[in-house]
């Protein structure tokens, strides 16, 4: 089977490299809910091969994840949408017992190439399709979503979920989301007032505005 190819789509990636995609009609819907827009695995997969890589971790990123969530050593911990492990590797350094889940069997299979085993494993797991099997309910202690929101089809019914059957209460869901302006996001951005949309229902920790990347951490409620 051919694989889509990379100038085939545009991305967030892309628009780094100046390549912008105007996607307005994808959020037309924002004023009775945020419709993210499902991207196949198959074009993950293509854009992996290729060498597409999203925002990289950086250290300003992970000073502000470790000043605010970083407290809960030897938790567990989920990367949702992992891509190839970047924040994943970071997440077990910081002392998680981490799972990195994604669709894109190419992207788990570089992530796995930077090692894995104790402390950190991969699945592939569709994140529309529920809590990956055999995790137990709320149990997780963090829960982690770089850059993967605007490609589910409903983030909103997906962080519901998160954090009512997979946190633990008071666990911590930890953000990194690119917004831009509504009439010229391109793929991979959120309009900017979906912030408050996000973090509704939450208990509000930290924000951190980063260039492309917005940084939020929040904690489900004490139940
Ligand atoms: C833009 S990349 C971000 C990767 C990584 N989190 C990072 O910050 O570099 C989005 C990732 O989400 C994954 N993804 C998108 N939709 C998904 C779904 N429904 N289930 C699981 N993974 C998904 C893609 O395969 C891709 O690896």
């Amino acid at each position: 089977m051919s694989l889509p190819s990379l100038s085939a789509v545009s991305t967030l990636a892309e628009a780094g490299q100046g390549r912008l995609a105007r996607l307005p009609e994808q959020y037309q819907h924002l004023g009775h809910r945020l419709v993210g827009r499902r991207t196949s695995p198959l074009v993950w997969d293509a854009w992996a091969a290729e060498g597409l890589r999203s925002v990289p971790v950086s250290e300003r990123e992970l000073a502000f994840f470790a000043s605010h969530a970083a407290y809960h050593r030897a938790g567990t911990a989920v990367d949702a949408g992992c891509g190839t492990g970047g924040l994943s590797r970071r997440l077990r350094d910081f002392g998680y017992r981490v799972t990195g889940l994604d669709t894109s069997v190419v992207s788990l299979d570089l992530a796995r190439a930077h090692g894995h085993g104790l402390g950190l494993t991969y699945q592939q797991h569709d994140l529309e399709a529920g809590p990956p099997p055999g995790m137990p309910a709320g149990g997780c202690d963090l829960v982690a979503a770089r850059l993967l929101l605007p490609f589910l089809t409903d983030p909103e019914a997906w962080l519901h979920e998160v954090r009512g059957r997979w946190l633990r209460p008071g666990g911590c869901l930890y953000l990194g989301v690119a917004f831009g302006d509504a009439g010229a996001l391109v793929r991979g951005q959120l309009p900017r007032e979906a912030i408050a949309r996000l973090c509704a229902g939450w208990e509000f920790r930290a924000r951190r505005d980063l260039g492309l990347l917005t940084c939020l951490i929040l904690r489900s409620p004490m139940r």
